[in-house]
């Protein structure tokens, strides 16, 4: 039993230089006392064996040899927590901790042993896609773990426990944009706190693309009005990284055979040719602001063929004042909005889904023309940011 123990305490300080306890709460622990996970076990016996894709292998050994250069900047640090662990804080995966499901798995409402409120992401995968599986999941540890902003959530941890992954992110409240834009019983979001939320979701975009704190920029390559997640006082933090790209200094553009990504946001360069450029995220960042403005999904299969994709719906009037009043979100009180703030959100919208991705403004640019249409749709009104209704379910 020492041996295990000890084997734990310096698989900890090995593995996790910075380790939670340096910026987390207190009290929190890595690896608690005593517990031995299957992977844990394996890890010694083979610990030279990093071919076996089910031996989990020190975030160190991930070969993301493809897209990393050595960063110098500091791993914030993840907790390692063990499969037994993940069972006390859903109680056994009890559908009642059941807060939604993805492509990945089963996400749960958790509490872990500290009291800290987590959501813990189940990867569930066929298993022809388990290998996907993994390196998604290993991308998300891998980067996520190292960027820390207000708009993007949080890692808290992660189990990797013989074929069992979970990923343990900070709770957020609120759900999912996009449940919220389609009022699934919940808070229906005035103007005001949708130009926030779009604000909030820029942020966390520019920071990614300015390279900040990994010292590569970073294409989030799925971003989405699901992986825009809403905290309790509905500030925007992106989530799922497990299809992000580091693009090193002088790559601007990578080219791919396999297109990865979400229907409905997909960039149309990027599908035609292959090539990835910070500005498919912009193009994805466009449909988001279509959703925010219309209420309405990126694709909806319920609507007739030519009604079913947002973009093609209205992207020819955008910047038609006339026309556009047709296409606002019904939901939204005409007392929250001013035209002019509309108008210069759609235009922002139709130069962010521009078919020439050279054409689209940078994210950075669209933090600035945000704020400004924040300041143009409050100063007639004096409203707060906060304004929202609520529409019964
Ligand atoms: N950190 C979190 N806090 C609260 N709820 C969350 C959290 N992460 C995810 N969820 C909820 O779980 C749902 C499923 O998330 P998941 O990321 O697995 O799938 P998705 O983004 O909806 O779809 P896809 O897998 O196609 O990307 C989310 O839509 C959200 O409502
Ligand atoms: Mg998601």
């Amino acid at each position: 039993m020492e041996g295990e123990v000890a084997a734990c305490i310096s698989l900890s300080s090995s593995t996790h230089p910075t380790t939670p306890q340096n910026h987390r709460k207190p009290g929190k622990t890595i690896m608690p006392f005593g517990i031995v996970s299957a992977w844990n076990k394996r890890r010694r016996s083979k610990s030279q064996d990093h071919s076996d894709p089910w031996v989990y292998k020190p975030v160190e050994f991930w070969q993301l040899e493809d897209q990393t250069p050595q960063s110098t900047k500091r791993r914030l640090g993840s907790s390692v927590f063990t499969l037994k662990e993940m069972e006390e804080a859903t109680c056994s995966f009890n559908e009642k901790n059941l807060v939604g499901k993805g492509g990945f798995g089963r996400v749960y409402r958790g509490v872990l042993r500290s009291g800290e409120v987590v959501a813990i992401k189940k990867m569930e995968l066929p298993t022809f896609k388990e290998a996907e599986g993994e390196r998604e999941f290993r991308v998300e540890v891998d980067i996520l773990s190292r960027l820390e902003h207000p708009n993007l959530v949080s890692l808290i941890g992660y189990c990797a426990d013989g074929k069992h992954r979970f990923l343990v992110y900070e709770y957020l409240q609120h759900g999912n944009l996009q449940d919220h834009l389609n009022g699934f019983g919940k808070a229906k979001m005035e103007w005001p706190l949708r130009l926030k939320v779009a604000l909030g979701a820029a942020r966390g975009l520019a920071y990614l693309h300015s390279s900040s704190d990994v010292g590569i920029p970073i294409v989030h390559r799925d971003f989405k009005s699901t992986n825009i997640l809403l905290n309790a006082n509905f500030e925007a933090k992106i989530s799922d990284f497990g299809l992000a790209k580091l693009m090193p200094e002088g790559q601007e553009i990578f080219v791919t055979a396999r297109v990865l990504g979400t229907f409905g946001y997909f960039d149309p360069e990027y599908t035609s040719t292959g090539k990835l450029t910070l500005q498919s995220d912009v193009y994805a960042f466009g449909v988001v602001l279509l959703e925010l403005l219309t209420g309405r999904r990126a694709v909806d299969l319920n609507q007739g063929p030519s009604d079913q994709n947002l973009v093609l719906q209205v992207r020819h009037i955008l910047n038609d004042r006339k026309k556009l009043r047709k296409v606002i979100d019904p939901e939204l009180s005409r007392s929250s909005f001013t035209l002019e703030s509309i108008a210069m959100f759609a235009n922002l919208a139709s130069r962010c889904i521009r078919i020439e991705s050279s054409e689209r403004p940078s994210m950075a640019e669209c933090v600035k023309e945000l704020q400004t249409i924040i300041y143009t749709n409050s100063k007639p009104m004096g409203m707060g940011m906060g304004m929202m209704s609520f529409k019964m379910a």
